[in-house]
């Protein structure tokens, strides 16, 4: 329904107050620019069309959406007002539609807003819709004016009276707008205020004094109004949001017994009967499958997790784990490793871009790194995938059922084959047959008497 619309997002803000190189609009609330939390939220209403307006820092944000949106640059900031202005050529292209107006630092405004907001606008007829909130503390947003109940005016915090500053009744920074009446609004929008900027909140005004069906939308949850201008505010977002999300996942049927120092991503998915412990953080796409104890201090990253697994205390970064597999305590799986079933990886092992197959077990202190790995291998403590050669990095490839001894090193390109053995510290150079065992290391000589010997010296 809203495929045929188009929006338009404000980025082109330093963000002054956060104290950062990077603009305002890319500062994370749970490892996600707030940015990207309004593309989400477009999207997930079927709005294809985006163009976000860029300035301070614009090759940042271009930088970190590439292609996937349309650009229109504000070189001077000099206003919200302003910043659509900037984007008039995308508006054109959508003219005999309806625009939707977002700013980029308000990340929590829900697909079910932007939707009731754009069913009410059509409804009434309207050329332009604002989004409304009654806020206990309103300080920082533009009060709505009203007059026997219809939309007058929106006045500036920083242009309110003492006597203004008391209306609850706060514009949260949303608009509809037919796309022709926008261009028109724009054109009559003028500086005239304490800040000597183009305010957007000035178009429902100009567009109701044309004659123009002008309404506010009343907000359904103020939860969603929350928008950062300095790290205080932007500490609270990460805090409520935090808790949002944990209350999410429990309500799906997952367990927290202790909230602390827990941080899941809004795009993580967590199956039911998952206990969640201190001090884990869940980042990006994550998809964790049902029955799992992930924690204490486990740290994910796009990864996806079957179920019934265990992260003890371990990093997981891009990969995938199978169901009933056990990780740590303190391992790290780095990017595209994929473990199978029932896999037991112990502490102080790192795997890296490697396929471990189905029972095998790594128990303790071991790397393995560009390695294809098959089913039911055992893996001594101490062993070394040596993958590098200072130009180059090898595959090492194990079969089924092999049994690596401890300490052995595998030179790569090398290849150990099914059911075949290495002795205790073997440095494997050279392939190992199917059934075989290597043996790579000096025969030891035992010199009788030799410590008597030496004490006497
Ligand atoms: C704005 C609204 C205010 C509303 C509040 C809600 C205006 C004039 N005021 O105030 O009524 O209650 O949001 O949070 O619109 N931006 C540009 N170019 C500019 C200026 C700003 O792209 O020249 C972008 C910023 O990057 C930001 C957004 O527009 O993403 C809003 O700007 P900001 O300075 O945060 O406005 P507020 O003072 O919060
Ligand atoms: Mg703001």
């Amino acid at each position: 329904m809203l495929s045929n619309c188009c929006a338009v997002i404000l980025a082109a803000g330093a963000g002054k107050r956060l104290k950062s190189k990077k603009p305002k609009a890319l500062a994370e609330v749970l490892f996600k620019p707030m940015v990207q939390w309004v593309v989400d939220a477009v999207r997930s209403c079927e709005i294809e069309d985006i163009c976000i307006v860029t300035g301070h820092g614009a090759e940042y944000i271009e930088d970190y959406f590439g292609d996937t949106v349309e650009y229109a640059r504000q070189t001077e900031q000099l206003g919200t007002g302003h910043a659509v202005m900037a984007a008039s050529e995308f508006i054109k292209k959508h003219s005999g539609s309806d625009v939707l107006i977002m700013y980029g630092d308000a990340p929590f405004i829900s697909k079910d807003t932007i939707e009731g907001m754009y069913n009410a606008h059509k409804e009434a007829g309207c050329t332009c819709t604002l989004l409304s909130a009654v806020l206990d503390n309103p300080f920082g947003y533009g009060r709505i004016f009203k007059n026997n109940g219809k939309f007058e005016k929106i006045v500036e915090e920083r242009d309110c009276t003492a006597e203004q500053k008391l209306i609850k009744e706060s514009n949260v920074g949303m608009y509809w707008a037919d796309a022709d009446r926008l261009l028109f609004g724009l054109s009559k929008i003028t500086p005239n205020n304490a800040q000597h900027e183009y305010y957007l909140t000035d178009l429902p005004m100009v567009l109701a004094q044309s004659g123009d069906n002008v309404d506010s939308y009343p907000i359904g949850d103020n939860d969603e109004t929350a928008s950062a201008n300095d790290r205080v505010q932007l500490h609270q977002l990460n805090k409520s949001a935090a808790k949002r999300e944990i209350m999410r996942v429990l309500n799906n049927g997952v367990s927290v017994m202790d909230e602390s120092g827990i941080i899941i991503s809004p795009d993580a998915n967590i199956g039911r009967d998952t206990l969640i412990l201190p001090g884990t953080v869940i980042k990006g796409k994550v998809t964790i499958g049902e029955d799992c104890v992930i924690g204490p201090n486990a740290y994910i990253e796009d990864s996806v997790v079957g179920n019934g697994v265990k992260v003890n205390s371990s990093q997981i970064y891009c990969a995938k784990v199978g169901d009933g597999t056990r990780i740590g305590p303190f391992a790290y799986i780095r990017p595209d490793s994929v473990i199978g079933e029932n896999v037991k990886i112990g502490d102080f092992v790192e795997i890296k871009n490697s396929t471990i197959g189905a029972r095998t077990s790594v128990s303790h202190l071991t790397y393995i790194g560009d390695s294809d790995v098959g089913e039911h291998v055992n893996f001594g403590c101490g062993t070394v995938t040596c993958n590098y050669d200072g130009l180059k990095k090898h595959r090492t490839v194990i079969g089924n059922d092999a049994f690596i001894g401890c300490n052995t090193n595998l030179v790569a390109p090398v290849t150990v084959g099914d059911g075949a053995y290495t002795a205790a510290g073997t440095t494997v150079t050279d392939d190992v047959p199917e059934g075989s065992l290597a043996i790579g290391r000096s025969r030891q000589t035992n010199k009788a008497g030799w410590a008597e010997g030496k004490i006497k010296k």
